[in-house]
């Protein structure tokens, strides 16, 4: 592998100016505004895909925002990888907390990254990790060896759930069609704790909205007699877990893939600081479901969460005031072989029945997920072990992740294709968060491991 590490080692600097020229586009997906940036985002991908060695690169354009697909065929008797990634990028708010702007990246050094770590919305999540493949790619057809096939498809519709997506892999079967998935959109344990996410969660995400009076009310004329919607509300949701901190939607559990006392026992042993946890994120305490640990909470056990909740008077001062509505918006986390469209349909029925009848409620869903769970026995597998544990010197651990990506389990249903998440990000890199950032350790570890993937797997294969 000299030549293509060679490379590598020679074109570092480029490597991390040309990513900062992509954080400086602001392809913030959810925001119609920035609808010309998400294109922009992707025109810079296919130029670089291009530049970098592609037989073809090219742009299809979506009903939403635009996929980056690219491709360099070495020959039919090596297997073919197939890269996912993507350019798109939550928003950046609130703006006010973050120390430096989200699109004018800057390096600085941490506690966890001495070598410097990259402050910009996407630098993690998934610009700096999608981007590491497109620099490995370029490396080795520099060095003159690329033992695989290669595909890239780089979507700009992640952070909004991927619809689009799903549609252009039923439509392109036969153009996508590889031995394996490789995504770098996770993260590992620590920069000395290598690890290979072998499990995602999947999501159910709804809004909610409740009708009270017709209008806005005085509280002291109408405060005591009438249903206020923001009180309702609140009652309603406390209400969904039981003093075991259990959801308490009947059915919810139904579906869920227990873990045996082994495999339990075997996550028990992946190294987890429950004191350094708290101390992360300014926590005297945790709490979760009873009986599971919080790495068990954060991975294997399903969740409701309030993600959002407004309503009524909140300028400043006081107002007195009974709202017309109220709003919340909520996420399930599910995890195998719990079904997003049966979990939604289930918490609708249930928000609706213990409803009073004095309000109206409205339940909106909006884009789900399946949970997915990727083999630790397969050549890809070990292929991508093999490779982090010579960049890394450590073996990785297998461990289950909380987040979702939504085509993961999609790349398996529709293209029959089982996916490796070979991820560099940190849990402290703050994604979706202000102040969001990526190590550059990480960045160059991750362009180093990435070309001894496909040297180990068309060696495996
Ligand atoms: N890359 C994340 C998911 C992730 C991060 C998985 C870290 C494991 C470890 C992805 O971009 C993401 O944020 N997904 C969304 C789902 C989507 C439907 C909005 C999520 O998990 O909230
Ligand atoms: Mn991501
Ligand atoms: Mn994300």
């Amino acid at each position: 592998m000299s030549g293509t590490q060679d490379f590598i080692n020679q074109n570092k600097d480029r490597f991390l100016e040309e990513l900062l020229d992509l954080l400086r586009i602001p392809s913030v997906s959810a925001d119609s505004r920035h609808k010309a940036d998400v294109k922009r985002a992707a025109e810079f991908i296919q130029t670089k895909l291009t530049e970098a060695g592609a037989d073809r690169a090219e742009i299809y354009e979506t009903k939403g925002h635009p996929i980056v697909y690219g491709e360099k065929i070495v020959g039919s008797n090596v297997p073919t990888v197939l890269v996912y990634g993507h350019y798109d990028v939550q928003p950046p708010d609130p703006l006010d907390l973050w120390d430096s702007p989200p699109f004018e990246p800057v390096i600085k050094k941490t506690d966890i990254h001495p070598e410097g770590a990259i402050f910009a919305r996407g630098s993690c999540d998934d610009k700096g990790q999608m981007y590491m493949h497109v620099k490995a790619f370029e490396a080795m057809m520099a060095g003159g060896e690329l033992a695989c096939n290669i595909k890239f498809i780089i979507e700009g519709e992640e952070e909004v759930g991927s619809d689009n997506l799903e549609i252009f892999l039923e439509e392109h079967k036969e153009m996508l069609a590889n031995d394996i998935v490789l995504v770098s959109d996770t993260g590992i344990i620590a920069n000395d704790v290598p690890s290979i996410t072998v499990g995602l969660r999947g999501l159910s995400y709804l809004e909610i909205e409740v009708t009270g009076p017709n209008r806005d009310l005085h509280s002291g004329l109408y405060g005591g007699a009438v249903p206020n919607p923001i009180n309702v509300l609140s009652e309603m949701i406390a209400s969904l877990k039981d003093e075991k901190k259990r959801i308490n939607i009947p059915g919810f559990y139904n579906d869920v893939l227990e873990l045996t006392a082994e495999e339990r026992a075997a996550m028990a042993r992946a190294p987890f600081s429950l004191e350094a946890y708290k101390k992360s994120i300014g926590l005297s305490d945790v709490e979760g479901e009873e009986g599971y640990s919080t790495m068990e909470r954060a991975s294997i056990r399903p969740t409701l969460d309030v993600n959002g909740i407004w309503g009524g008077y909140t300028g400043e001062g006081a107002k007195t005031v009974i709202a017309s509505k109220a709003y919340a918006k909520i996420s399930m986390r599910l995890v195998p072989h719990q079904d997003p469209d049966k979990i939604t349909e289930l918490f609708q029925n249930h928000f609706e029945s213990i409803a009073p009848p004095s309000v109206k409620v409205k339940v909106t869903p909006h884009h789900g997920a399946l949970p997915a769970v990727t083999p630790t026995d397969s050549p890809a597998y070990l292929a991508a072990a093999k490779a982090m544990k010579e960049t890394f010197g450590k073996e990785p651990v297998p461990f289950r992740g909380g987040g979702s990506i939504p085509i993961v389990a999609l790349f398996e249903q529709i293209l029959d294709s089982k996916t490796v998440l070979m991820g560099f990000g940190l849990d402290s890199d703050a994604i979706h968060s202000p102040n969001e950032h990526y190590g550059v350790f990480n960045y160059f570890k991750g362009i180093e491991t990435i070309p001894l993937f496909y040297k180990y797997f068309a060696e495996m294969k």
